[in-house]
């Protein structure tokens, strides 16, 4: 009998109703005709109620942490202390696709309904996390929820600012949190046996193999940068080429050796922000300021290539008499999965009879900021083309059922692995 139907029988709800309920979250957003939903936002709050709904629906008690993640445990059979938690996010990118994180936490509260429907519990509680703040949209900054649970909470990072010059600080108070309270959302300190994450992969592998599912091997390191250009503002229509110290050129300039530098160093590296100022039609920009993200599978590769594109910046605003301020809002090492909770995630692949693959992933996740406390596995599941952060990102009923199959497999061969070590 298959686990969890693809919603075809009603006995269990499975993958379908996972569906279903993206496109219910999809409609918590900030953007008219898009999905948009940032950290401290009344999106975020409408978005934990709901999720914590569903939850208590599941068998499991809700709650929502002094950083504003969504949590729910499911009670161990015992008096054990050990938590596994299964993880991912409820924020999201501008104009976002239905399935970047959320199809993760959905994934795991049907699991833990489905087991809650079959009276089964485990020698370890299950605990389930909606993080707050992956993508690091609203405030700069990435995995801000999951650094919180961590205990890594960086405390400048409550002055950051969004775009409406609104701190982290005050957002948190708005949204009914204490920005010194956030310090208790730190579980580090608890026995946390190992932390599982099903993702959908976000990119081209599963789906040149013919796979519904992937093992992830390791995840990419990423580092974050504001790159502020001042020269001078002046009259478009007066000042002679020959006498401008234009920000905007000496960004153009950037962004371009900044690509240059990456295809020869085969890191990612990505300029997704420009603002310039004043921004005016008729105004020589006096400053502009760029975004850079730059990630690869090797630290030391990565920070080799921002080493080269700060010098080659540098040299180019030097020529121009312009003033280059790099700023650093993030950085993350790039990690590996135990090695154990791989082996796990292949077996529980291969009894569904479905070839396991292995592969890096090139996007972050929150099982980065827990690295540092349990151990982590991460589980793909293929998205159609490859396409993530946009509209058309999507995931098919029989691919959803498919991690389904293998995230409830995990969990019992985990019980199984518990009673053996
Ligand atoms: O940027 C990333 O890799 C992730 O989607 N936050
Ligand atoms: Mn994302
Ligand atoms: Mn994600």
């Amino acid at each position: 009998m298959k686990i969890f139907s693809s919603g075809k029988d009603s006995s269990s709800p499975g993958a379908a109703r996972v569906m279903e309920r993206c496109d219910q979250l999809a409609t918590i957003s900030s953007m008219s005709g898009g999905i948009c939903r940032t950290y401290l936002t009344d999106e975020h709050k409408r978005c934990n109620e709901v999720v914590s709904n569903w939850i208590d629906e599941a068998g499991m008690t809700s709650w929502v942490d002094e950083a504003g993640n969504c949590w729910g445990r499911y009670q161990a059979n015992n008096d054990s202390a050990e938590i596994v938690v299964l993880g991912s996010h409820l924020d999201t990118v501008p104009n976002a696709g239905k399935y970047d994180g959320i199809l993760g936490v959905l994934s795991a509260i049907e699991v833990i309904d489905q087991f809650h429907r079959d009276n089964v519990r485990f020698p370890f509680n299950i605990e389930i996390v909606g993080f707050a703040d992956e993508e690091g949209t609203r405030f700069g900054a990435t995995l801000l929820g999951s650094r919180a649970v961590a205990g890594t909470w960086n405390r400048h990072w409550f002055d950051l600012q969004d775009a409406n010059g609104i701190s982290l600080a005050s957002a948190m108070e708005s949204f009914g949190l204490h920005p010194e309270k956030v310090y208790d959302a730190d579980r580090s300190a608890e026995k946390l046996l190992a932390y599982l994450e099903l993702h959908i992969e976000q990119g081209p592998v599963l789906v040149k193999q013919d796979v519904p599912v992937g093992i992830v091997t390791s995840i990419a390191g990423a580092r974050r940068f504001v790159l502020t250009f001042n020269g001078m503002a002046g009259h478009a229509g007066t000042v002679p080429m020959d006498h401008r110290r234009d920000a905007g050129v000496a960004a153009a300039i950037a962004i371009q050796q900044i690509e240059k530098v990456a295809r020869r160093s085969s890191v990612l590296a990505t300029v997704g922000k420009i603002k310039f100022s004043p921004s005016s039609i008729n105004v020589i920009p006096g400053s502009c300021e760029i975004s850079l993200d730059i990630r690869s599978g090797f630290d030391a590769n990565r920070d080799r290539a921002v080493t080269k594109i700060l010098e080659k910046i540098q040299e180019a605003c030097d020529e121009r008499d312009i003033h280059f301020t790099p700023k650093e809002i993030h950085s993350a090492p790039a990690v590996v999965c135990a090695s154990w909770l791989q082996r796990l995630t292949e077996y529980s692949i291969m009894e569904q009879d479905v070839t396991a693959v292995s592969l890096i992933s090139g996007a972050g996740h929150d099982a980065m900021a827990f690295d540092s406390v349990t151990d982590i596995g991460m589980l793909f599941v293929r998205c159609g083309a490859g396409i993530s952060h946009h509209p058309d990102e999507s995931v098919t009923l029989e691919d959803v059922d498919a991690g389904l199959h293998v995230f409830h497999q995990m969990l019992v061969n985990l019980e199984a692995y518990r009673i053996c070590n």
